[in-house]
């Protein structure tokens, strides 16, 4: 195969043809990284593939901007490109397109859905806390975010070879679950829990904290049950493995439909045992203070301590992250750990990596907490002690239900539709949320979230589906020809961005930020859509290979951006 022409190596070029020009007429006054930093990509493709600007190099050398370009244009090596221009303070380079393209399409098809795959991780272990819904509540928009987020970190670095390790911390333990055993004995019926049991422990839930205020017996009690189940009491016990167990069947129905997997489903309960030593060592190191009866690591001016053991003994929620964190790095020895949870818990993040960090552990820094915005809905928080909740099952469920409205109305003789409609009506939940970048706050509505043209999923998946249907009829109708290429605007637009997808990819893996994938695949999918709309594509004349390549290459890309993102791109939809 010819030498590959990717776009970053082609701006290496230009820098590289720009600083040697510049030794001729002004040596030394910019770095080869600052000229690299100042090319620009143009909006308009008549300004060329890269721009320098000469303001800069202007001012070092009190001259118009416009006569620099012009001088470094005198000095310069033009034999890399098609095309080399002054337009006033730019000198703006042309790439030589049919080669870019040729190399490009070869690459991209050759590759196949390995296509933007690199080495960088070496195999290293990524731990990835992610989802970690909390037993007996439903499945929250929240939980849903952290799920579909961290399901695409993993396979963005999967993809960059990192091993990402997909762990579910499941609230399994906690107050809460004195508050729900009260709440079932008082109100509950063991054939409501069996029939539908994530509704009906919500129901008890929501209706202690509808009482306990006026009845603040309800809390003693309540405390009095989380004790028993911290004491191995065999009532408090049994009702906590029936409580876990039926949630998790509630919540894998959830995973399934998302099509997303675990490694590990150990949660905050598997650290009971494992937070002595945590105590242990924290007094060992003379970390531990002791603060209104309750037992403390300071963490000085600008964070809260950490709240290590209440004035009753009950260990906290930081206890059991600070025995997860250890015990992850001893089973992993992790390069990374990732925790997708949202912004609001920052605080308690922090936390855990200064306490971490003055245990005297170096690994502390490799701690990142993936935050993610808030799900509103009308402006008000979500909240399941309010029982203002927007449930992922209803979500998804409504979702698919639109999809396949859409598919009888439009292609009543697809084949398979139920598992077109379910890919599509699932994909649209998935990117609707990865679309935005991961820590932006959004308001959640319905309608938006099942809408199909526009900036979403189903749309991406429909350009797919689109270009598929046409190579499809290529293969039956068209006799192949010879390639001679001519690269046009609007598919110099597609190659471009087709060469850019491995820095897309490692941009989205070093940010954590699948958006970063989201936002190509849909600036891909309009590129390919304006170019479709403007060209006819089965000509049997000479480009015919080219544009089929390009199509086919378009696919390709299309296919595994969403597969990056966790959504699936079905062939016909
Ligand atoms: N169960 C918690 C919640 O729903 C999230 C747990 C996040 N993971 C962690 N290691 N703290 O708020």
């Amino acid at each position: 195969m010819e030498e590959i022409m990717k776009l970053e190596e082609a701006k290496r070029t230009v820098q590289e043809a720009i600083s040697t020009a510049l030794t001729e007429i002004a040596p030394q006054v910019l770095t080869a990284q600052k000229v690299m930093n100042l090319l620009e990509v143009p909006k308009n493709d008549r300004m060329g593939d890269f721009a320098f600007p000469a303001f800069q190099l202007a001012k070092n050398l009190h001259q118009a901007p416009q006569q620099i370009a012009q001088q470094i244009l005198d000095q310069l090596d033009q034999t890399a490109f098609a095309k080399v221009q002054v337009q006033g303070p730019y000198l703006n380079f042309f790439l030589h397109r049919e080669e870019v393209a040729a190399t490009t399409l070869a690459e991209v098809i050759a590759a196949g859905a390995d296509f933007g795959s690199s080495a960088q991780g070496q195999q290293k272990q990524v731990v990835i806390d992610m989802s970690s819904p909390n037993i007996a509540k439903p499945m929250s928009m929240g939980h849903l975010r952290s799920t579909v987020i961290g399901n695409s970190i993993a396979k963005i670095l999967t993809k960059l070879d990192y091993q990402p390790v997909k762990i579910n911390h499941l609230g399994d333990w906690g107050t809460q679950f004195g508050k729900l055993m009260v709440a079932y004995k008082k109100w509950g019926s063991e054939e409501d829990v069996k029939r539908d049991p994530i509704n009906s422990l919500q129901k008890y839930y929501v209706k202690f904290h509808q009482l306990d205020q006026e009845h603040p017996e309800l809390d003693d009690e309540a405390r009095e049950w989380f004790k028993k189940l911290e004491n191995g009491d065999q009532e408090a016990t049994y009702l906590w493995r029936w409580f876990r167990k039926e949630s998790l069947k509630a919540f894998t129905k959830v995973y399934d439909q998302l099509g997303v997997t675990f490694d590990s489903f150990k949660g905050e309960a598997f650290y009971n045992d494992k937070m002595s030593e945590i105590t242990d060592l924290l007094e060992e190191k003379g970390l531990l203070q002791t603060s209104k009866g309750a037992e403390i690591v300071d963490l000085g001016p600008d964070l809260p301590p950490a709240l290590i053991k209440k004035s009753d003994g009950a260990t906290l929620y930081i206890t059991r992250d600070l025995a997860a964190a250890l015990y992850r790095q001893r089973t992993y020895h992790f390069a990374k750990a990732l925790y997708v949870v949202g912004s609001e818990q920052s605080v308690h993040f922090e936390q855990l990596k200064a306490v971490l960090q003055k245990m005297g552990y170096d690994w502390a820094q490799d701690i990142e907490h993936i935050r993610f915005g808030l799900i509103t809905s009308g402006g008000k928080k979500l909240s399941t002690r309010a029982g203002r909740v927007i449930l992922l099952e209803d979500v998804l469920h409504d979702s698919v239900q639109l999809a396949q409205a859409q598919i009888d109305a439009k292609n009543p003789t697809l084949p398979d539709k139920e598992t077109v409609a379910h890919a599509v009506g699932v994909g649209a939940v998935i990117f609707h949320d990865l679309k935005n970048n991961r820590t932006d706050n959004f308001d959640f509505q319905l309608e938006e979230v099942v809408r199909f043209e526009g900036e979403t999923g189903p749309y991406v998946q429909y350009t797919h589906a689109r270009a598929q249907s046409v190579l499809r009829k290529a293969a039956t109708q068209v006799q192949e020809q010879s390639t001679i290429i001519t690269v046009g605007e609007s598919d110099w637009n597609i190659v471009k961005q087709l060469a850019n997808f491995p820095e897309v990819i490692t941009q989205a893996g070093a940010q954590r930020e699948p958006s970063v994938i989201a936002k190509y695949a849909l600036r891909l999918a309009k590129s390919f859509n304006h170019y479709y709309a403007h060209s006819k594509i089965l000509v049997a004349d000479e480009q015919l290979d080219y544009r089929l390549n390009l199509l086919k290459a378009t696919t390709i890309v299309l296919k595994e951006a969403l597969n990056l993102l966790g959504v699936q791109a079905p062939d016909e939809m």
